[in-house]
């Protein structure tokens, strides 16, 4: 399996919490760092990935919700300083996000969106979603403002995931 000098930051590292800054310029830092967490997408495996999840407090992030383990079908899409120009009505989705081992939960998000985004080639992207692909791409945006899908769930349930996830922690630092 391919590896990759980036390493997913998961929770409680409060560089979750932060809230990003614009990328002023696309440059080739930018470039190199949306092809690797691509990569990063794919190996681990998701269908989103934001740049605070690797470390960077940028407002970028990856996703490609159509591709199989098997298939020649990756289509990912980098999204650059996104915005949702639209959000309507409601459903909600069982999420999960590599930066929160081990959980998932029901998240109520907006039903269809539209996002204004930017691509690599600093290209204009208006784009249309329902359904999971407009899950992800809420989620994904909730990263660029610090928030996870557990700041999105009941205080009872979130706080069990925290007693889970303490628990978990120092389990791995016991051995
Ligand atoms: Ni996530």
């Amino acid at each position: 399996m391919p590896t990759s000098p980036l390493e997913i930051v998961r929770f409680p590292d409060p560089r979750l919490k932060k809230v990003s800054e614009p990328v002023a310029e696309i440059t080739d830092e930018i470039r190199a760092l949306a092809e690797e967490m691509c990569q990063v997408m794919y190996d681990e495996p998701g269908i989103g990935l934001a740049a605070p999840q690797v470390g960077h407090a940028l407002r970028l992030f990856v996703i490609d919700t159509e591709w199989s383990e098997e298939g020649n079908d990756r289509e990912p899409q980098v999204m650059i300083n996104p915005e949702f120009l639209r959000r309507e009505g409601s459903l909600v989705w069982e999420e999960g996000c590599l930066s929160v081992p081990d959980y998932t939960a029901d998240v109520e998000r907006a039903a269809a969106v539209t996002i204004r985004a930017m691509d690599l080639d600093g290209k204009e992207i208006i784009e249309e979603a329902e359904g999971l692909r407009a899950v992800c791409l809420q989620h994904e945006y909730d990263h660029l403002d610090g928030i996870l899908f557990i700041d999105r769930i009941s205080r009872l349930k979130r706080s069990l995931y925290v007693k889970k996830r303490k628990k978990q922690l120092a389990e791995e630092a016991e051995e």
